[in-house]
């Protein structure tokens, strides 16, 4: 029997936990996700958000703990990607809601995908107001964080702040509330998201900021799409997206690198010990063993980012590939990089490499090293002297 929990006085979590799910399109979940919908009991009952399609039972089966879903009158829809408004078909059809609450982009998202003209739409935008009864949601937009429907919804007298993909985790738990599990463990998984979901978006996190600042509004509660809700660390999770949105870096490199018969592995160890030797940390990753999400967690607030590869027939190595491409979606700005190779007979792949880095919005400062097939202990000199020389621009 799936149960509700209640959140506030009213208002309660009917949303999925799913608990085994490793995989968000190419982020590893390693502790699964959760996709929270959440309930207020009014004159208007009123339901935000929903869950992924597979959910949608669990979901009126918590809805149900408290009252009948037909009696739901209004449906708002902060975000229409799938995890959150898959069930929609489905809860729709069943609840029939005289209203469902969503941006003018969020109307447009929902007619795409579900193609249905005849749902109630009401359209909002910012500063709009809609009243429950005793409580009024205020609606603020949030385009592209994460899709350009997103927006958030503002419960005035109770001040909690659904926020759809903002300031959430993919991290499956029984408690519900920051407070109630490890701190550490919450922002990694924080910043983990963040990193991996909204860091192309960082100029709209900073402006998100200033604009909720600027609206005056305070905040009690933080009710995310995903995750834990914050009642306690709310300041510290609204500096934490404050300082990985402008980035702030620290003087720290990330070494990420696949290998064919270690040659390019002995290359990034001696530029991790250039590094290391001038006191900037260093994560030290290779690929297959540490996968495209962990690196860019690592990559949040690291200042260089250096990448190795060996040659595989003119080209990058798969996984080195894989990555640069997860990584030129996330647009990490502001670094500084460079590259090490080894090859066999064509060394232009270090090209490649390069290109690649550039198009990830990183700086080279350094032309990079490619090395025919084994390197010699002046080959791994020049590698040492190249993290010494990316510490000194590090610090720059
Ligand atoms: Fe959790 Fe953009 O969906």
């Amino acid at each position: 029997m799936y149960k509700s929990y209640k959140v506030a006085d009213n208002f309660y979590w009917v949303g999925a936990i799913d608990w085994n799910l490793r995989d968000f399109h190419g982020y590893t979940t390693e502790k699964g996700s959760s996709y929270n919908a959440f309930l207020m009991m009014d004159e208007k009952i009123t339901l935000f958000d929903t869950v992924k399609p597979h959910f949608a039972d669990e979901m009126l089966e918590r809805i149900s703990d408290l009252v009948e879903p037909k009696k739901i009158d209004y449906i708002i829809v902060n975000h229409v990607e799938m995890d959150h408004s898959g069930a929609l078909a489905k809860v729709v059809d069943i609840i029939k809601p005289e209203k469902l609450i969503c941006s003018a982009k969020g109307k447009e998202a929902m007619l795409a995908h579900f193609k249905r003209t005849d749902w109630p739409y009401h359209v909002v935008k910012t500063g709009e107001s809609i009243s429950l009864g005793k409580h009024n949601v205020t609606f603020i937009e949030t385009p592209m964080l994460h899709w350009p429907d997103s927006m958030f919804s503002y419960i005035n007298e109770q001040r909690i702040l659904v926020s759809s993909d903002a300031f959430g985790q993919h991290w499956a738990t029984s408690e519900r509330f920051d407070d109630e599990v490890d701190f550490g463990e919450l922002m990694f998984q924080s910043g983990k998201y963040l990193a991996n979901i909204l860091m192309p978006y960082s100029n709209l996190i900073q402006k998100l900021l200033k604009d909720v600042t600027a609206l005056g509004i305070k905040i009690d509660l933080i009710a995310p799409d995903h995750g834990l809700m914050w009642r306690k660390n709310i300041p510290a999770i609204i500096k934490a997206y404050d300082e990985w949105s402008r980035p702030t870096l620290r003087n720290k490199a990330v070494v990420v690198f696949d290998t064919m018969w270690k040659s390019t592995e002995l290359m990034a160890q001696q530029v991790a010990e250039g590094l290391m030797s001038k006191g900037v940390i260093v994560k030290f990753m290779k690929l297959g063993e540490n996968d495209r999400s962990e690196v860019m967690t690592e990559v949040l607030d690291s200042k260089a980012v250096i990448v190795g590869s060996s040659t595989l027939n003119n080209e990058m190595l798969p996984r080195v590939a894989d990555m640069l491409t997860y990584m030129k979606g996330l647009k990490p700005t502001g670094r500084i990089g460079a590259c090490v190779n080894s090859y066999g007979w064509n060394p232009a792949v270090i090209k490649k490499i390069n290109a690649e880095l550039e198009s990830c919005g990183i700086k080279l400062v350094d032309e990079g090293i490619a090395v025919k097939y084994v390197p010699e202990q002046n080959d791994l000199k020049k590698c040492f002297d190249m993290g010494v020389k990316i510490a000194a621009n590090i610090k720059d």
